[in-house]
């Protein structure tokens, strides 16, 4: 595993000062340039979730929606996108949560998981943690069991990990 995570490490592009000054952005596409790589950090997703009885892979747009469906193929999953308001056409619930200025919303399609159903939460990274916890929310509401949280990178300065509180957390890389 140290090879792939290393192969995983070192196709991520860490861009200075974007997209404000200060900032060190953890650009994927870099990744996805390299299928060795790429091929690598789902495999490793997929070895740890395959034998874990998940019915719903849940990904989070817009870059949860790359890793999100591969895992949920490999594993036999469905997948189900949690979206930016107003992009999904039928019935949805919401759920607003804060970002650094502000708050957003995230949305999911009523009838698109039941209720005792096991789910595995995915997006890139996690930085403050609030975006993931929007997705745990949304999904425990409708009476999901939210199983764990998966991401590429973890900015672990941030302390997104304790704003999960019990709920697992499962990364590739720290950034
Ligand atoms: C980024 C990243 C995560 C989120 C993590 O997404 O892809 O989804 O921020 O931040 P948090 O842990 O502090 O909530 P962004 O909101 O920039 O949108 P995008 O994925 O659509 O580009
Ligand atoms: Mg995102």
């Amino acid at each position: 595993d140290d090879t792939r995570i290393a192969r995983i490490s070192s196709a991520i592009r860490v861009i200075p000062d974007f997209p404000k000054p200060g900032i060190l952005f953890q650009d994927i596409t870099t990744l996805l340039l390299d299928p060795r790589a790429f091929r690598d950090s789902i495999d490793l997703f997929v070895e740890r979730y395959k034998d874990k009885n998940i019915s719903v892979v849940a990904g989070i747009e817009a870059r949860g929606f790359i890793f999100g469906p591969p895992i949920a193929l490999a594993i036999g999953a469905k997948f189900v996108p949690m979206r930016k308001p107003k992009k999904l056409p039928g019935e949805v619930i919401s759920e607003e949560y804060s970002l650094e200025y502000g708050t957003d919303v995230m949305e999911m399609h009523v009838g698109a998981v039941q209720a005792g159903e096991r789910a595995l939460i995915v997006d890139d990274l996690i930085a403050t943690g609030g975006t993931l916890c929007a997705a745990i929310r949304l999904l425990e509401r409708v009476g999901v069991d939210v199983v764990e949280c998966a991401c590429v990178i973890e900015l672990p300065e941030l302390k997104g990990r304790d704003r999960l509180g019990d709920k697992p957390l499962f990364v590739l890389i720290n950034g």
